[in-house]
């Protein structure tokens, strides 16, 4: 009888667990996230499963599933691409007094549907040898004809770019951002091409004289099993341009609770891990971004680049901005 009363609770106990799970749509490619993923796991005792995808496909396949998708939690790398999720309503609102306290206001949605996980500054990268730094100053100067032939950046189907000129439209407006957008085309030293480490790369050998890269780029190249980023970083130095009238350009890593999500309580769970000091110590450490969490440090490497002012507009605006910088790109014949 007690055999057989244990051997009932273990079925039901281990049912039990088997339910305990979360499921995860990520944007996020950094191996991090899998040491994060796996210490919720060991903490919770809620598996994690995870389907990686560009957010834009994560988007779509969120939007045919409908109702019937597995997805628990959103994550993206991107500001603008949590809103356009919250704006297809496949986000829900999350009431959760640890997220609202401990994530700024400047960086979770106004609806409580996406909260950032970590910031990410975009900023000029020029050689160590180069004086370009008594040059630069402001994101709105990158367009000064004074830099004919210096620039490199990607291409403008990148969201990052597309934030960074969403933030231009909202410090100034649109009519600005396009002859911004046209000025730094004409100072381009090749056609777009490649990600942000490709543009690093490029200035280090000499091609144009400023690169246009997210920070923790550099922390990457720095620490990389490829011998040709660590040599081309080594040459390189970061410059934290500002906008006129505000800081430096900051993008977010963030996460939203799924509208179907069939395992709620566990991606509230999962997100506030996410935001816990634990996590976010390690996405500084290990991923060199900059945690969104008052008081955890940033790595010893990030901080020897030294500190910058934060941009003081929303990040919700990146995201009611994204349409329009799109079309202005279209434009301004940003390839
Ligand atoms: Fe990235």
């Amino acid at each position: 009888m007690f055999k057989k009363l244990v051997l009932v609770t273990i079925i039901f106990a281990s049912s039990l667990m088997a339910a305990a799970e979360v499921n995860i749509y990520s944007h996020r490619h950094y191996d991090t996230d899998k040491k994060l993923f796996k210490m919720f796991e060991e903490k919770t005792g809620i598996k994690v499963n995870v389907v990686k995808a560009k957010a834009s496909a994560l988007i779509k396949r969120m939007t045919s599933e409908g109702k019937n998708s597995p997805a628990d939690v959103l994550i993206t790398v991107d500001a603008g691409r949590l809103f356009q999720a919250k704006q297809k309503d496949l986000l829900q609102a999350v009431d959760s007094e640890y997220l609202t306290k401990n994530i700024p206001a400047i960086y979770r949605d106004k609806d409580k549907k996406w909260f950032a996980l970590t910031k990410r500054s975009r900023v000029a990268v020029i050689r160590k040898d180069s004086t370009k730094e008594n040059e630069l100053s402001t994101y709105e100067d990158l367009a000064n004809p004074k830099f004919k032939g210096q620039i490199v950046v990607r291409g403008s189907n990148n969201i990052y770019n597309q934030s960074l000129l969403a933030a231009m439209i909202e410090h100034h407006d649109e009519e600005y951002a396009l002859k911004w957008a046209k000025g730094v085309v004409a100072n381009m030293a090749r056609t777009p091409k490649g990600n942000d480490r490709a543009q690093v790369k490029a200035v280090a050998n000499g091609i144009g004289e400023i690169a246009i890269a997210n920070t923790y780029y550099i922390g990457k190249m720095v620490h990389n099993k490829d011998a040709s980023q660590r040599k081309a970083v080594s040459k390189m130095k970061i410059f934290f341009p500002k906008f006129e009238n505000g800081g430096t350009h900051i993008n977010v890593s963030g996460a939203g609770v799924a509208a179907y999500a069939p395992n709620k309580v566990n991606a509230i769970k999962f997100i506030e891990f996410l935001a816990s000091p634990e996590a976010q110590k390690l996405f500084a450490e290990g991923n060199y971004e900059y945690p969104v969490l008052a008081g955890v440090k940033s790595s010893d490497l990030v901080a020897s680049w030294g500190t910058f002012e934060e941009d003081n507009i929303s990040i919700n605006s990146l995201g009611e901005n994204n349409a329009k910088a799109v079309k202005i790109f279209d434009k301004a014949g940003w390839k």
